[in-house]
């Protein structure tokens, strides 16, 4: 594969993309760092659709992206092993290559956040990574940030001391191997707080416990996923109904992965 081989098609951006380094950070889950000319474009909760370097895998896999680094021209992604094509990703090392197109999606709207603000963010498990880079924009605005994490387990425990830095961080675990045992809903339903934003990621269950319970509020938001094959709007692999519609559909890869909450039916 060609290094320098960067093309556009309409609007969809491919790159190859240099691997900087890769980490096992917890059991099965890794750190790929990235570098390219695609980080000038990236925003917090986009995610980039990486070519499996094997031919038998026709499909992309969706990543989101975690931490951008525009200076330095790299983001981190962090993913788990799930099956052949994140198994084959696990084994990149640095200075292999690997075909990139994105960055895919909307992104978290973090406009009109300042330091009068108060910011909730909700991450479960291996959806917890889109929002360290949230945490971290809002941040160096003066953002009060306020994050719940739920785990199922303790070895599963990721991104605690990275949200630490930027915001006070709650974490749950299921089996109460570490923090409070119980979901985020524990924390959550505690709080006498008025959040001016509410940005998360995670399981299924807990995307509806967001949903219902931040169903009205003007700024709550929800990182969707769902199985995907062009991953650029094209296929209607990805869609997820509108509330009080048959017709209206929603793609997760290009009008998501980001929906507020009340928008499409879980
Ligand atoms: C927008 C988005 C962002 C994501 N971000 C992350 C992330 O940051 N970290 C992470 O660990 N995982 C993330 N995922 C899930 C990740 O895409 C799947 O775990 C991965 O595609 C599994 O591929 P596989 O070949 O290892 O597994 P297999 O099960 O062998 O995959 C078979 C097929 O199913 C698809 N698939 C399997 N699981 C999922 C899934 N949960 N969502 C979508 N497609 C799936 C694969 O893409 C592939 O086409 C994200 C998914 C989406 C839709
Ligand atoms: S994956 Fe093809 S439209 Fe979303």
């Amino acid at each position: 594969m060609n290094p320098n081989c960067k093309k556009r098609m309409g609007a969809i951006r491919l790159e190859v993309m240099r691997v900087v380094s890769q980490e096992e950070i917890a059991p099965a889950i890794f750190e790929l760092v990235l570098e390219g000319e695609m980080v000038e474009a990236m925003k917090a909760g986009q995610f980039l659709h990486l070519r499996v370097p094997d031919d038998a895998h026709l499909l992309r896999r969706p990543i989101s992206i975690s931490s951008i680094d525009k200076p330095n021209n790299q983001c981190h992604l962090i993913y788990r092993v799930e099956g052949s094509g994140t198994a084959i990703f696990s084994r990149l090392k640095a200075d292999d290559f690997l075909d990139v197109m994105g960055p895919q999606g909307n992104g978290f709207d973090l406009s009109e956040l300042d330091d009068y603000c108060k910011v909730l963010l909700v991450g479960g498990g291996i959806g917890v990574p889109p929002l360290l880079e949230v945490a971290k924009q809002l941040h160096e605005r003066g953002v009060e940030i306020t994050t719940v994490l739920g785990f199922s387990t303790k070895d599963a425990v990721i991104l605690e001391d990275e949200l630490a830095k930027y915001s006070q961080v709650f974490v749950t675990t299921d089996d109460g191997t570490y923090g409070i045992k119980g979901n985020v809903s524990v924390v959550i339903n505690e709080f006498d707080t008025e959040f001016d934003a509410i940005y998360s990621c995670g399981a299924p269950g807990m995307m509806k416990y967001i949903n219902q319970t931040f169903h009205d509020h003007p700024r709550a938001y929800l990182s969707l996923e769902s199985r995907m094959a062009c991953g650029m709007g094209a296929c209607y692999a990805c869609v997820l109904k509108v509330p009080d519609s048959e017709i209206v559909s929603q793609r997760v890869c290009e009008d998501g992965p980001v929906f507020k909450t009340g928008t499409v039916v879980l």
